[in-house]
């Protein structure tokens, strides 16, 4: 009788775990280093208005193209902690930028839905980041975007 009790007690010890750590994505220097292999899953390319010069939309040359690390898609309008997004800002004669957002979670600028947002140099390597960046001007616009702040996947 008594090791039963002893018994249920450890079960529900292992089995009952109440809440779940919050999960976190936090990438590091070799998160994007080998984003041209991933999955383009859109390209656009010329001007567009809305945009103004915000990844060079206002160059009729650019070539944007959007990769997502593991062609990752939104679950309920979310996409899954983790998510990598590397959009490549070019035109005819050059690279222009890298940008790429995030999905940290855990609580991070849980007011973007847990994004954060990333400047990288051409081979990926990390120039800038963070909840806010660039005065929350990359916040401020994909904040329009009709799926959970991506614009070319929903
Ligand atoms: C003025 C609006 C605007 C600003 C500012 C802006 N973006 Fe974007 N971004 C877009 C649009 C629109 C797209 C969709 C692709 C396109 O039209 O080129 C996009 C696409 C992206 C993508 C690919 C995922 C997606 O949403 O389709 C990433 C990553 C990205 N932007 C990161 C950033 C980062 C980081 C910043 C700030 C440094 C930033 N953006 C600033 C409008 C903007």
């Amino acid at each position: 009788m008594g090791l039963n009790f002893m018994q249920a007690c450890k079960d529900d010890d292992t089995t009952d775990d109440p809440t779940p750590e919050p999960q976190e994505f936090v990438a590091d220097s070799t998160s994007f280093t080998s984003y041209a292999s991933w999955s383009l899953d859109a390209e656009l390319m010329g001007e567009d208005p809305a945009l103004g010069a915000a990844h060079a939309g206002n160059d009729s040359n650019s070539v944007r193209k959007v990769y997502f690390m593991d062609g990752q898609a939104p679950v309920n309008g979310e996409y899954p902690i983790g998510t990598i997004i590397v959009k490549e800002t070019s035109n005819d004669t050059a690279f222009l930028a890298n940008t790429a957002m995030v999905k940290r979670g855990a609580g991070f600028n849980s007011a973007n839905d847990g994004w954060e947002w990333f400047l990288l140099d051409q081979n990926g390597a990390i120039l800038n980041r963070g909840a806010d960046l660039m005065g929350g001007a990359c916040a401020g616009c994909h904040s329009k975007a009709s799926v959970d702040w991506v614009f070319t996947k929903n």
